[in-house]
């Protein structure tokens, strides 16, 4: 056991665990997505779906809570790995303010992970609590009906919207990075990699982006 918690600890661990828990949390969103771009088919089909998912309520939960630890985790040890890496070498940002093999996708992973964490506070205390806990519309079952409502708003639809691209920006090096970490930089498929990562850091992007969007302008702002 001691050898395991001393490999985890040492800086290739913090990696490994980067890299799993980022791709746990790639497999994570593009489920989310697809369950949101629901809300294109109209509220019966996407109350339909908020319903079919209540009746499977003890395994949500599991999974919420597996998924809750994997965030810990991944924010824990990209802190840590951060100041590892400022400690090992303060005197490239004294000199150079940058690194020359760090390109500023790479340089900016706690920026934008923090700025995706102040989302998620807000994100999980309007929509995760409304539709656990209540309001006067999902009360009565009006889910798409709130999230429309949300979205009316441009204040929040613009934080929304703002928050999608730093989140693409942000996937787009964790993506490459992580299976940099399992070993897979090897010339011939590393292009292939940093291609699929861009398209599926676009693709959350717009994907995500377009639902504000989309109730901003078809069902008006205020
Ligand atoms: C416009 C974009 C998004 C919409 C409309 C949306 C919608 C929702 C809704 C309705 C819930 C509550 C589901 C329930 O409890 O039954 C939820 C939960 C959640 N969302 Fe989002 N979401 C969006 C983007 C994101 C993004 C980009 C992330 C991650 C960076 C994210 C992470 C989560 C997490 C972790 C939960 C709690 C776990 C869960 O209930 O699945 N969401 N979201």
């Amino acid at each position: 056991m001691g050898w395991l918690l001393e490999s985890l600890n040492s800086s290739l661990g913090k990696k490994f665990i980067m890299a799993v828990t980022g791709i746990c949390l790639i497999l994570f969103l593009i489920i989310h997505l697809i369950n949101n771009l629901t809300l294109f088919l109209g509220p019966e089909v996407f109350n339909n779906v908020v319903k079919n998912l209540e009746t499977i309520k003890p395994l949500v939960r599991v999974v919420e809570v597996i998924l809750l630890l994997i965030f810990i985790f991944h924010i824990f040890n990209g802190i840590r790995l951060w100041i590892e890496n400022r400690q090992a070498r303060p005197e490239r940002y004294a000199v150079n303010g940058s690194s020359k093999n760090a390109d500023v996708f790479s340089r900016t992973m706690v920026q934008t992970g923090s700025v995706i964490f102040v989302f998620l506070v807000v994100h999980l205390q309007t929509f995760w609590y409304a539709f656990n806990f209540g309001s006067p519309l999902t009360d009565l079952h009006k889910y798409y009906e709130f999230v429309a409502d949300s979205f009316k708003s441009y204040a929040y639809s613009g934080f929304y919207i703002a928050a999608m691209i730093i989140l693409g920006v942000h996937l787009n090096h964790g993506f490459q990075s992580a299976f940099q970490t399992f070993g897979w930089n090897h010339k011939k498929y590393f292009s292939f990699i940093k291609i699929l990562g861009a398209v599926y850091s676009i693709i959350m992007a717009v994907g995500f982006g377009s639902i504000p969007v989309y109730f901003l302008f078809f069902y008006g702002g205020n």
